[in-house]
């Protein structure tokens, strides 16, 4: 079938559509009902199916004879570990760890917080909670205790799964002081704390509380998966908004494994058997998606790295592992291929390795910057494929469907909408915006299964962001056009969510850290254009009457508030000391302005400014 009648399909027979996608996945009962609509276009897929993530992932491998091939290959430049597991293996791993998650008392419905590094352990512990129905939330590792702190507080966790340190270029991060520090502000205490001792790092145990991950495997007995509906949360994924309070979005089980086994076919063309390498970390929805869950629903051989693209050793670390591991399909942010690009600018160290195996490179995250798409291209000779998600969605909304018809790419193009996601461009009125012409991006209910459901405790909050903006489409809070052949650009945030370095960080969050400060009167963080980052945040603040301390010093101090706060990756370095803030009249800091400004790009002064002069003093800021 060609991609436009398998995209017309999915959005005028989407039960028809999705019934056969649902029959490519393992159930304990299929799904009577495909769809079921609640509200204002929202609704249920699969909503009386039964079924287990983890069943799906793994057992259902084994029963069709893929026990003895890899399921993962842990590649750990950081440690000089490689290890590898297959089917079988992991499966009796998975289902002895469930078996000592449910020992503790952990049940179906439970939430368990994973904070852990790059290591097997977190993949065991991911699909060990859906083995027996809990919910995991896994936090990434880079956050600070007191992100940690927050969902724990909202996630009410009855366990937490850590491990005793997070192995950075020449740095060991101890984890456990931080899982201390983040229980101790938290209002809700986790029952029970299992710590993975790494030789790194030995973490101590609280009595009564915390256990080594050893003792609990030495004891526990394997268990089999348990029935769930499809409609069972199958884990919370925290996220960026607009306000320092991150979103937790829900996704589903049934939606989830139906939506990511369709994806691997249509989006990335992957045969069982092919290994899969998403160069993320499981603390992202890219790391839950395609490094755990997917490639095992597609019989994949999945890679785990605990690297970076350079200095672990050097700008030819992909390479070496795409070599070692056989890498058919790569995964990553484009920001990774800057840093490589920015070290390796004649990709000297590409010629070093055998990467014949490659079939494809895919690039998300992020917008995909033609200078970057040109030189994989150019280097790699391999079809370079941008696609467009976000947490929200969990997979692909823009692709290019190569598993149903390649199409020919465009720099700076997602390609086309994905089958099931009914894209389309508005203008401020709601009205559709012309060919070519920018405007937010939504898709206009219903969204096809694997998306969020809800925000975890909070209905109302998923609603009011994404439902009743535009009622009867998902707002999808970014800005961009369709070209007249249908292709989709996605040209960047319309709030106040940045990306850096392919990480999805609130600047509301961070200016609620620097306002907290006793000497700033007010703030502003806006994203700035960084070369190999996508976007930098740079704070402006204003300091308070009668404060006296040096610019420099405050700077310092807000820097490191940020890096306590929110944790090292906000990469939060700047912090100007200004006047006065531009404002509209009715009091609105006109951060796009401020983000044109720091960016030397041109800018319309808005007749609702307050004090014209502002920009011009803003503007000497930046110039120094
Ligand atoms: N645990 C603890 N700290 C972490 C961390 C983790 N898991 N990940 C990053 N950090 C820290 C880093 O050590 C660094 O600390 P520093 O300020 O003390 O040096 C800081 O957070 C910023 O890290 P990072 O953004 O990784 O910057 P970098 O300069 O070390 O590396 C890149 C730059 C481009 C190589 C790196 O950002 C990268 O690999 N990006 C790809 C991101 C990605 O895969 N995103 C997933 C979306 S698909
Ligand atoms: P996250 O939820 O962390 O995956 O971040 C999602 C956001 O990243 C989106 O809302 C976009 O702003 C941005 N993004 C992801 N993929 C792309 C892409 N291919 N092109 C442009 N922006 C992207």
């Amino acid at each position: 079938m060609d991609y436009h009648s398998e995209f017309r399909r999915s959005i005028e027979q989407p039960e028809e559509f999705w019934q056969e996608q649902a029959a490519k996945i393992a159930w304990f009962r299929s799904p009577q009902t495909i769809w079921q609509p609640t509200d204002n276009g929202h609704g249920k897929w699969f909503p009386d199916g039964e079924l287990n993530t983890c069943d799906v992932a793994l057992d259902a491998n084994i029963r069709a004879g893929r026990g003895d091939q890899k399921a993962l290959i842990y590649d750990s430049p950081v440690t000089g570990i490689t290890r590898s597991y297959t089917y079988n293996e992991l499966t009796r791993e998975v289902a002895r760890f469930a078996g000592a998650l449910q020992a503790r008392g952990v049940d179906k419905g439970d939430r368990v917080i994973i904070y852990m590094p790059m290591i097997p352990e977190a993949v065991v512990a991911m699909l060990a909670c859906a083995r027996i129905g809990a919910i995991h939330s896994v936090v990434f590792g880079g956050f600070a205790a007191h992100e940690l702190a927050v969902r724990i507080e909202d996630a009410t966790p009855k366990a937490i799964v850590t491990a005793s340190c997070g192995i950075e270029i020449n740095r060991v991060i101890e984890y456990k002081p931080l899982v201390d520090k983040a229980i101790e502000e938290s209002s809700h205490k986790p029952e029970v704390c299992i710590v993975y001792q790494r030789p790194q790092a030995t973490a101590e145990l609280k009595a009564g509380r915390d256990l080594d991950w050893s003792d609990v495997m030495a004891t526990a007995t394997e268990v089999a998966p348990v029935p769930v509906l499809a409609t069972d949360p199958l884990y919370i994924l925290y996220t960026s908004g607009t306000t320092g309070k991150p979103k937790g979005v829900v996704r589903d089980n049934g939606g989830h494994a139906v939506a990511l086994r369709y994806s691997m076919s249509l989006v990335y063309d992957a045969k069982p058997g092919d290994v899969y390498w998403a160069a993320s970390d499981v603390g992202w929805v890219v790391g839950h998606s395609y490094i755990v869950y997917a490639p095992l629903f597609a019989g994949c051989t999945t890679i785990l790295y605990e690297g970076k693209p350079v200095r672990t050793p050097d700008a030819g670390a992909f390479w070496r592992v795409c070599q070692d591991h056989n890498v058919n399909l790569l995964f990553t942010a484009p920001t990774a291929f800057r840093a490589v690009r920015k070290e390796d600018p004649e990709a000297d160290q590409l010629r070093k390795y055998n990467v014949s195996s490659l079939k494809r490179i895919f690039l998300a995250g992020e917008r995909l910057d033609p200078p970057t798409y040109e030189w994989l291209k150019e280097h790699t000779g391999l079809p370079i494929l941008d696609h467009w998600w976000q947490t929200e969605t969990g997979w692909a909304i823009c692709c290019n469907p190569v598993g149903t018809e390649m199409m020919a790419t465009k720099p700076g193009s997602a390609t086309v909408p994905t089958p099931g996601f009914n894209v389309q461009v508005l203008d401020p009125s709601g009205n559709q915006s012309p060919a070519g012409e920018q405007g937010q991006v939504v898709v206009k209910l219903p969204l096809p299964p694997g998306c969020l459901t809800t925000v975890w405790g909070d209905d109302e909050r998923f609603r009011k962001t994404y439902l009743d903006v535009i009622p009867g489409y998902y707002s999808s809070g970014d800005g961009g056009y369709v070209d007249d052949e249908g292709y989709v650009f996605i040209m960047g945030r319309t709030d106040d969510v940045i990306n850096v370095a392919g990480h999805r960080l609130s600047t509301g969050e961070m200016e609620e850290v620097i306002a907290s400060h006793p000497a700033v009167a007010e703030c502003c963080v806006v994203g700035a254009h960084d070369e190999l980052k996508g976007q930098v945040p740079i704070g402006l603040v204003l300091i308070k009457d009668g404060a006296t301390i040096a610019h420099d010093e405050l700077e310092e101090e807000l820097v490191e508030m940020v890096r306590d706060k929110i944790g090292a990756i906000a990469c939060f370095r700047q912090a100007m000391v200004v006047e006065r803030l531009p404002k509209t009249r009715s009091g609105k800091i006109l951060r796009r302005i401020i983000r044109q400004i720091a960016d030397g790009e041109d800018y319309a002064v808005p007749s609702t400014i307050d004090d014209p002069a502002i920009l011009d003093e803003i503007s000497s800021h930046f110039r120094r």
